[in-house]
């Protein structure tokens, strides 16, 4: 079957943005230095400003949290720190560094972001906790960061536990549990900077 025509238009926009440049730039440890947002200023469109003005500072082992209504732009602070997109005006710094100065995989490879749509593949818990990261991980190690994200009760209670199939084929997950497992993977990845987008509201102990 032909594509229509409006997917064909979708299609050649994709095919014509540039690919990211990710491996120019600084390597830098970005432990123990300080996130702060200054004075940014961001829109999708020139019509309809998101951001403005904007500024915020995250120390090193604090906990930030942004409350606004539903729009206010929450997600776009973290699209703009994750670099989807970059700032009109003003700056994102990690210590004195901006952080369009830092490669691009090694910016990513130290922050992590759990969505607010949690998606989740088809295969084990296992699997999903730890597709593509480097390293062996024990049981204990998966258990704990499940219990950090209270995912062991319901994980508990699938059929094989760890290795319980889940999505398309086995166990079905609802949006809640999953984001909880992509929590609990985000632990195991271990970032410097996490954030959770919407998070709270399935990170909260399940009732007994
Ligand atoms: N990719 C995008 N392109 C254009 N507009 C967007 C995009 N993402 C979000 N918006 C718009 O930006 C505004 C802020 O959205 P968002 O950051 O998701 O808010 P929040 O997370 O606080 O609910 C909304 O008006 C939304 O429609
Ligand atoms: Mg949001």
């Amino acid at each position: 079957m032909l594509p229509s025509k409006c997917s064909t238009t979708r299609i050649q926009a994709l095919l014509q943005t540039h690919e990211e440049d990710r491996l120019t730039g600084t390597d830098l440890d970005i432990g123990d230095q300080t996130l702060q947002m200054n004075h940014v200023s961001f829109s999708y469109d020139q019509h309809h400003p998101i951001l403005s003005d904007v500024s915020f500072t995250a120390e090193p082992n604090s906990v930030i949290a942004f409350a606004g209504p539903s729009g206010g732009g929450k997600s776009t602070i973290f699209s703009l720190i994750e670099r989807f997109y970059e700032p009109n005006e003003g700056s994102i710094t990690i210590g004195n560094t901006n952080i369009t100065d830092i490669q691009l995989a090694d910016w990513r490879q130290q922050i992590g972001l759990v969505g607010q749509d949690a998606a989740i593949m088809s295969g084990t818990i296992r699997y999903n906790l730890t597709y593509g990261l480097p390293g062996h991980f024990s049981d204990e190690q998966l258990w704990h960061v499940l219990e950090m994200a209270y995912a062991t009760q319901f994980v508990q209670k699938m059929p094989r536990g760890l290795d319980t199939e889940v999505g398309e084929r086995g166990v079905k997950v609802s949006g809640g549990q999953r984001q909880r497992l992509a929590i609990a993977r985000a632990f195991l990845r271990n970032p410097k900077i996490l954030m959770l987008d919407e998070a709270t509201a399935s990170w909260i102990p399940s009732p007994k």
